[in-house]
């Protein structure tokens, strides 16, 4: 697979149709009235909708919540409170030649084709292509703003935090991603490749050399019945928090959040910005491979022994609590022997748990579901004591699998052979008390949140060390199991601040 695509060949093959510059929509459509425009032009949505993830909320519901707090969710990009929905969705990384020039493009070109929260909401108001634009630090920079975001990790990219995420050095770095030369991304989504490449090298032709692509990712939903879930095999896009002003009806056990958890400017954001910032969010990019084959035959070789169950279910469970979830989505917290399908498929009952129960003493006893499985690093629920719960730390993870499905040989000789991974992406006021703090203060720490727990099995890193992890066996919760292999490899990434559309139209194009 072409993880670097080379666009140039999609500008001469596409040249024909760069004349549809201005409408992200169909040719086939007679609407050209901009955005807002109520005539359809798409049959299907852009989005997949799997039943385990709570549904987006209708139109009328995200902006009646969105009235009670004064959000303007016109204003805000329409990757930023969706999550983890995308069915295709490209990573084109650019570096900025001309900034004048692009200043200018940015406002001409750009900008109208950028989609909001509200357009997404409904398959009627879908463009073909759903277009979001955000810029690192250096980005900024060369567009001249001088204001700080007043985020200091964002600020010095993520080439310069790699320490603090545990990443052993650069070396599985894609080489694009090491220093400060990316200076933006575009989102382009769709449901097909062919309208995803329309869209680019239309693009591609309006921007000229005003900007170059320095890497591109095209990942994917995965196919079928898999659509939703992770390439280990898990569902994901389950537990993203329900944010106030969008989120019209939270399921239970789903955290809420203030505005400003996620929205620079907004309620709840502490920081002082600068006014234009105001309905922005960071957006935090990781390019996670993982090595599927292997893991699954770590689970095969360390299967779970326990009174009635086969060695298939003993690997299924150890899986499943490493996680902590199982393939469907089912907590073990609620369902920890044996996957419970229709637990799984229904949001109303697979989010409602805090890891408490009455027959257990919550600081010791990981019977259901280990200290250290991934969903309870990186959100421990009530294992801090915090009434609710911790709201401080929390993310909307708007990522998507890439690359592709293993492959019979990859999986008969236990080895990966061609590239595959999470294209991570996470939305958050702060990247400090966001994404950094999750991955570096509690998943890769051992020793949260009891001592000696081990770090999170999936996403904890040591600088390539390797990794001991308690609590895995439900028999005895002292047993430690030493992973001696990094499932989940870095390849780096970057930071990057997704502005609001009258930033873009003010501060950032002028
Ligand atoms: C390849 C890497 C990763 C894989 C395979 C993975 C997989 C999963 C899966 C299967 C779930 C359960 C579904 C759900 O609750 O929505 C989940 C939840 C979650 N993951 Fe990851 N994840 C990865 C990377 C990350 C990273 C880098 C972070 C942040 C540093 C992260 C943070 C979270 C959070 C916050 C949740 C929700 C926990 C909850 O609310 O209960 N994940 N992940
Ligand atoms: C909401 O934001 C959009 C895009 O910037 C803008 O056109 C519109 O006027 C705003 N609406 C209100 C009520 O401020
Ligand atoms: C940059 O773009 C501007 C506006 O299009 C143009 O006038 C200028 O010559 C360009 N500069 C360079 C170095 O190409
Ligand atoms: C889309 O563009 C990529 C990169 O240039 C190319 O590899 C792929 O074949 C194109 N796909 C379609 C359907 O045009
Ligand atoms: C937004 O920023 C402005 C300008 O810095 C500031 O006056 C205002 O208090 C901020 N609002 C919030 C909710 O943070
Ligand atoms: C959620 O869990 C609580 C506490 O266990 C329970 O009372 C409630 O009925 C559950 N809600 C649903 C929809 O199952
Ligand atoms: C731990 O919790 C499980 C299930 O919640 C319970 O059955 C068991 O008795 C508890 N163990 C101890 C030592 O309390
Ligand atoms: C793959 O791993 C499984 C489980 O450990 C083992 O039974 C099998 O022999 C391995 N295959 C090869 C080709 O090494
Ligand atoms: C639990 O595991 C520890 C560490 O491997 C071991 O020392 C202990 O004997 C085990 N306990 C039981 C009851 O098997």
């Amino acid at each position: 697979m072409k993880l670097c695509a080379n666009f140039i060949s999609t500008v001469v093959f596409f040249a024909s149709v760069s004349s549809t510059l201005g409408s992200p929509y169909d040719s086939a459509s007679t609407s050209s009235s901009g955005r807002d425009a109520v005539e359809p032009r798409r049959a299907s949505s852009i989005l997949i909708n799997p039943a385990a993830q709570p549904d987006l909320p209708t139109v009328q519901a995200a902006t009646a919540a969105a009235s009670t707090v004064g959000l303007n969710l016109s204003d805000i990009q329409g990757d930023v409170l969706i999550g983890m929905k995308k069915k295709l969705e490209l990573f084109y990384f650019f570096s900025i030649q001309n900034a004048t020039a692009f200043k200018s493009k940015l406002k001409s070109d750009i900008l109208p084709l950028v989609t909001t929260t509200t357009q997404l909401l409904a398959v009627s108001t879908q463009p073909i292509t759903a277009v979001n634009i955000a810029f690192s630090q250096t980005g900024l920079t060369a567009l001249g703003i001088t204001d700080s975001l007043g985020d200091s990790v964002f600020s010095g990219g993520q080439f310069k935090d790699l320490t603090n995420l545990g990443d052993p050095g650069s070396t599985n770095w894609v080489p694009q991603f090491k220093g400060t030369g990316i200076h933006g991304v575009f989102l382009f989504a769709s449901d097909t490749q062919d309208k995803i490449n329309n869209t680019v090298s239309s693009l591609q032709s309006a921007l000229g050399s005003s900007i170059k692509n320095v890497y591109s990712l095209q990942a994917a939903a995965r196919p079928g019945a898999e659509a939703g879930h992770e390439h280990f095999g898990y569902l994901d896009g389950i537990s993203n928090p329900a944010v106030t002003g969008f989120t019209a009806n939270p399921m239970p056990g789903q955290a809420i959040v203030a505005t400003g958890t996620i929205l620079v400017n907004e309620t709840g954001d502490s920081v002082k910005r600068p006014a234009w910032t105001k309905d922005g969010s960071f957006l935090v990019f990781r390019q996670l491979k993982q090595l599927v084959p292997e893991f699954n035959k770590f689970l095969t070789d360390h299967a779970i022994v326990e009174k009635g169950l086969t060695a298939q279910q003993g690997s299924d469970l150890l899986g499943a609590r490493m996680i902590g979830r199982w393939k469907s989505g089912a907590p073990v917290d609620l369902a920890p022997l044996f996957d419970d399908p229709a637990l799984g498929a229904n949001p109303l009952k697979n989010n409602n748990f805090t890891f408490q129960h009455p027959d257990a003493i919550l600081a010791t006893n990981q019977t259901r579901c280990p200290f250290s499985a991934h969903i309870r690093k990186t959100r421990p629920r009530a294992d801090l004591g915090i009434i609710p719960e911790d709201l401080a730390n929390q993310i909307i993870r708007a990522g998507i699998p890439y690359g592709p499905e293993v492959s019979a040989a990859e999986a008969a000789s236990n080895t990966t052979s061609t590239e595959r991974g999470l294209a991570f992406v996470a939305y958050q006021s702060n990247i400090g008390k966001g994404f950094q703090f999750l991955q570096k203060t509690w998943a890769d720490n051992a020793g949260f949140v009891h001592p000696e727990v081990g770090v999170d099995p999936i996403i904890g890193a040591l600088a390539g060390a390797q990794r001991v992890v308690s609590g895995l066996d439900p028999t005895n919760s002292t047993k430690t199991l030493t992973l001696t292999t990094d499932f989940v490899v870095s390849r780096g990434g970057e930071y990057f601040f997704s502005p609001s559309l009258s930033a873009i139209a003010s501060k950032l194009s002028v």
